[in-house]
C-alpha cells in the first residue's frame, strides 16, 4: 500500500501508538491516566492493555470506554478518587492550529471536558482529516437538560446557529444533545464557548477552546506529527 492508500483506520492506529509511546515515557508511577471516547481512543485502549501492569489506574470519559478498559482488565476509577489525572488522551472531531477542538461527536463531551479540566497534560490524537484552519464545519454539540431543549435552541438561534436535536440520544448524564450548525467559520472560539455555556439549561458544549489540548499527535501518511499550540 502506497502512502496515498493509507486507510483512516491505519492513521488512527498510528496516532494511538504515538500516544502510547508518549504515555509510557511520561506517565509517573503514582499518577492516573485519563481516557477519552471514540474510535481513536478505542485504538489507544486496546494498545494500552498490553502495558496495564504499568498503569496505576485510569479515569474514563464515558461508560463505553470504562467498559472497554475493564474488559481488558485495566483499573478504572472515579475521578473523585484520584485527585486529578496527569495525562488525558482523547480524540477530536476538529482541531485548529491553536489546538482548540470540537468534541462530542460521540456524545461524551461533558465528561471529556471535566477530565480535560482536571488533567495536567491533555494529549489529543487524530488522523489528518480532523485538521482545520477554522472550527465549525463539524456541528458543535451542546449537552442540555431535557426540559430546556427548545429554549436553548431558540437562544442558539439568536447567536446565529441552528440547533438540531440529536434524536434518540441520551447522554451518560441523562441529558440530550443539540448539534449546532451554521457556525463556520468560528472566528472567536473562546467567546462562543462562553456564550453557549451561559445559556441557562446548557450543561456544557463541545468547543474546547478555553482549555485546549496541550499536545497534538496528528497522524498523516508521512507519519505522526507532534504539534504544540500556535499562538
Ligand atoms: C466523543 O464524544 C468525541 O469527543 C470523540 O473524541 C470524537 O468524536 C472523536 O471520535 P473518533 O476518534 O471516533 O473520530
Amino acid at each position: 500500500m502506497s502512502k496515498n492508500q493509507v486507510s483512516q483506520d491505519q492513521l488512527k492506529q498510528a496516532a494511538a501508538q504515538a500516544a502510547l509511546d508518549y504515555v509510557l515515557k511520561h506517565l509517573e508511577d503514582d499518577s492516573y491516566l485519563g481516557i477519552g471516547t471514540g474510535s481513536t481512543a478505542n485504538c489507544f485502549i486496546d494498545l494500552l492493555a498490553q502495558h496495564k501492569g504499568y498503569i496505576k489506574g485510569t479515569v474514563a470519559s464515558s461508560e463505553a470506554s470504562a467498559q472497554r478498559l475493564r474488559d481488558h482488565g485495566i483499573n478504572v476509577l472515579e475521578l473523585n478518587n484520584t485527585g486529578g489525572v496527569q495525562i488525558y488522551v482523547d480524540g477530536a472531531d476538529e482541531v485548529n492550529p491553536a489546538l482548540e477542538l470540537i468534541k462530542g461527536g460521540g456524545g461524551a463531551l461533558t465528561r471529556e471536558k471535566i477530565i480535560a479540566a482536571a488533567a495536567d497534560d491533555f494529549v489529543c490524537i487524530a488522523d489528518q482529516s480532523k485538521w482545520v484552519d477554522h472550527l465549525g464545519e463539524f456541528a458543535v454539540p451542546v449537552e442540555v437538560i431535557p426540559m430546556a431543549r427548545s429554549y436553548v435552541a431558540r437562544e442558539i438561534f439568536k447567536l446565529g446557529g441552528e440547533a438540531v436535536y440529536r434524536q434518540g440520544v441520551v447522554t451518560d448524564n441523562g441529558n440530550v444533545i443539540l448539534d449546532v450548525q451554521r457556525l463556520h467559520p468560528i472566528a472567536a472560539p473562546k467567546a462562543l464557548e462562553e456564550k453557549l455555556n451561559n445559556i441557562t439549561g446548557v450543561v456544557t458544549n463541545g468547543l474546547f477552546a478555553l482549555r485546549p489540548a496541550d499536545l497534538m499527535l496528528l497522524s498523516t501518511p508521512e507519519g505522526v506529527k507532534t504539534l504544540k499550540p500556535s499562538h
